[in-house]
């Protein structure tokens, strides 16, 4: 592309753009071709240049003049036609500013604020086909996104990638928490413990990725926005230099796309601190607004379930003498969740299909047919009457070609009966996805392949076109759809509370700790918690927490649909406790977290979206630990009834977990409070917001 064609492209798709063109030659004595351009981000905290060198793309970046990310490469192998990574002039560059607050339906917190500087490239081939690419880099004061746009162009219409070869160098000596991908030997590739080495030992992973530096910066690398594209994991190349790995289809290539398209951002949050981390919306902002208009029928909130009792073994999902699902069982479920204020009550187990060896394979399943000992319509009804909404549940073995063959008819029955949410699950070993390609031939995927990338969505679409909302188990990784799609309210993607009940093995004292600074950065996670008894019956079941810490974790674990996930007796036998359960919402306008490190422990405190009050929840590992926090998130114009419940002075989670205690008393915005929190521990707290209180400038 020539000067004046590069001009005109930058008038055309770009007419807000013209703030800065910052192209340079690199130096006096180069070729001609190597060229930079760079954008800082509004505070001048980053800044990232992105340059031709010889005809190859690469970028780096820096925080405070400190290199973060050394010299990275940029580009892809097409499939047939070798190397897209080479050959290329700058031959366009634009740059943009953008500050603007938007509101979240539900969320971690109600407003957003999306400040960035933009910068805009054209990459162009000298020779040959002269095939064009675009790149985009948006950058926040606490990091960056970047995306490939592939121009609509005749000399690359079909696009087939082999593999992306966008690398991220990391410059200072880190540490990584990470989980490995791409084993196909994996249950399920996402429900791996974290693995915490240098960054040096770390082989393929999933993202979010979590780093800190030798000097504490701390840095996640994800992904915003994964819409019909392979997911990315990384693979250590050599030293700290981790390159994109396309999760590859059935067929061995990666994406199969038509130009023109953009791919997914790479994101890197890059901050002083985990809670810094944690707080970044970078995620979320790198998508696209709300598609859907009016969400106002998407409804957070807490529901209990037909569940742990099939974990624990008492209970089975299959008909039969220990059915769980059944009308009597159901009803009592409704009456406890009317009684104590909870929206959903989930029930598995209700459907025919589950008899013998589901997992993995699905083709049994019908998604509309109850066992005939579970009264579906007569439940829904009495629900509704109660107040209460059933909570849907498509188990599909991973089988999806089975699955979108009922979808339309199964969510049309959803809807029928006023169910408003579905839980799905796709349980199957990693790479064992069973789906059937155009030739009608079963094809097995990974969970995030192109092909279940779309799936996934495609579920959430179809149900918000009957006003259904998606809680997803075995899931794609969360980059911010929620965003775009609010009724994809939430998902698993990493290890619950279930492996509790297995115990193949337990999920150790850290494991929480470990998930806020790393799966929690991409977004809700329903993991299940409130177990109140600890040491359950099935053999090898336990759960290394103490109790306080089952409460804290409603607040530290976001997710819009929380679960109270024991059994009612256990919630009957321990009322006082269960209260915390009882009051804690699920909707939020506004979180903070007052400290944390990675794996180790982690307060946050977040404001109730329906009234003034505001919940603590503080969590640590194998560790005991005291923790001074101040309360000046608190309304200074305001006094609070503070109810704590945390671990009494012998708690601990291996030989007194459920030893709780719990006080009350009245606080304000200028109290510091110590929490003390037993190894395998933790603390919740309801501040109240006190009637009457306000505090009045009199004048006298
Ligand atoms: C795995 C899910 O995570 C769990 O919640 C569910 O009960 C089982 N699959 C059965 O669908």
């Amino acid at each position: 592309m020539s000067y004046q064609n590069a001009a005109r492209w930058l008038r055309r798709t770009a007419p807000l753009f013209a703030l800065l063109l910052c192209v340079r030659a690199l130096a006096a004595e180069s070729a001609p071709l190597d060229r930079a351009a760079s954008v800082s981000s509004p505070g001048a905290v980053l800044k990232v240049e992105v340059s031709v060198i010889a005809g190859r793309p690469s970028y780096r970046v820096w925080r405070f003049g400190e290199p973060v990310i050394a010299q990275s490469r940029l580009g892809f192998v097409l499939k047939d036609e070798g190397k897209f990574d080479r050959n290329f002039e700058l031959t366009g560059s634009a740059t943009a500013s953008s500050d603007s607050t938007w509101e979240q339906p539900w969320g971690e917190r109600r407003f957003v604020r999306n400040h960035y500087n933009e910068l805009k490239l054209r990459l162009t081939e000298v020779s040959g086909a002269q095939r064009a690419l675009d790149l985009t880099f948006r950058v926040y004061d606490d990091g960056l996104g970047f995306r490939y746009e592939f121009p609509d162009q005749a000399a690359l219409r079909d696009v087939v990638i082999d593999d992306e070869l966008t690398e991220f160098t990391i410059a200072p000596p880190a540490t990584a928490w990470w989980i490995p991908a791409g084993h196909p030997q994996a249950d399920n590739d996402l429900e791996i413990l974290v693995h915490r080495t240098p960054l040096t030992e770390v082989s393929t992973t999933h993202t979010p990725l979590t780093l800190r530096t030798d000097r504490g910066l701390h840095i996640a690398l994800h992904e915003a926005a994964l819409i019909d594209y392979a997911g990315m994991r990384l693979a250590r190349i050599d030293g700290q230099q981790l390159r994109a790995a396309l999760a590859p289809a059935a067929e061995g290539w990666k994406v199969r796309r038509s130009a023109p398209f953009a791919t997914p951002w790479r994101t890197l949050v890059i901050a002083d601190s985990a809670g810094a981390l944690y707080m970044s919306d970078l995620t979320l902002n790198l998508n696209e607004p709300n598609a859907l208009g009016d969400v106002s029928w998407v409804k957070p909130g807490k529901f209990i379930g037909i569940w742990w009792d099939m974990h624990l073994n008492r209970w089975t999902w299959e008909a039969g003498a220990k059915h769980g699902a059944t009308t009597e069982h159901a009803r009592r479920y409704i009456d406890f969740a009317a009684a104590n204020g909870f929206r959903g009550v989930l029930v598995e187990g209700w459907n025919r299909g589950w008899e013998g060896e589901w997992y993995g394979r699905g083709d049994k399943f019908s998604f509309t047919e109850a066992y005939p000992d579970f009264d579906l319509p007569g439940l829904a009804a009495y629900a509704r009457f109660r107040g209460v909404h059933l909570i849907g549940h498509h188990e599909t073995g991973g089988n999806i070609g089975h699955y979108e063959a009922q979808l339309a008819a199964a969510l049309d029955l959803d809807a029928s009966l006023g169910i408003d949410s579905v839980k799905t699950g796709y349980v199957a070993d990693a790479n064992q996805i069973r789906r059937l390609d155009e030739r009608g031939v079963e094809r097995r995927e990974w969970h995030d392949s192109q092909v279940m990338v779309r799936h996934y969505l495609r579920v959430v679409t179809e149900g918000a076109k009957r006003h259904i909302a998606i809680d997803t188990h075995e899931p794609i990784k969360d980059t911010g759809l929620r965003r775009t799609y609010p009724n994809w309210l939430t998902r698993e993607g990493a290890r619950g509370m279930e492996y509790n009940a297995w115990g193949q093995p337990v999920n150790p004292p850290e494991h929480e700790a470990n998930l806020v600074f790393t799966r929690m950065l991409a977004g809700p996670f329903d993991f299940t918690p409130g177990i109140f008894a600890l040491d359950p019956t099935r053999p090898g079941s336990r759960v290394k927490t103490t109790l306080a810490k089952q409460l804290a974790l409603y607040v530290v674990l976001y997710s819009p649909l929380q679960m109270a996930a024991d059994r009612i007796e256990n919630y009957e036998a321990r009322p006082e406790p269960f209260r915390f359960i009882r009051d804690v919402p699920t909707d939020w306008s506004e979180t903070l977290v007052l400290n944390g490190e990675v794996g180790n422990y982690a307060t946050l405190v977040r404001k109730d979206r329906r009234s003034d009050d505001w919940y603590l929840g503080s969590i640590t590992d194998d560790e005991g630990r005291l923790l001074t926090v101040s309360l000046g998130f608190l309304d200074p114009a305001r006094r609070y009834r503070a109810t704590i419940y945390r671990d009494a002075a012998n708690a601990h989670w291996r030989d007194a977990p459920e030893e709780i205690t719990i006080e009350e008393r009245e606080v304000g915005n200028a109290d510091m409070l110590t929490l003390r929190l037993a190894a395998g521990g933790g603390e919740a707290i309801r501040f109240a917001a006190l009637p009457g209180n306000r505090r009045v400038s009199v004048k006298h």
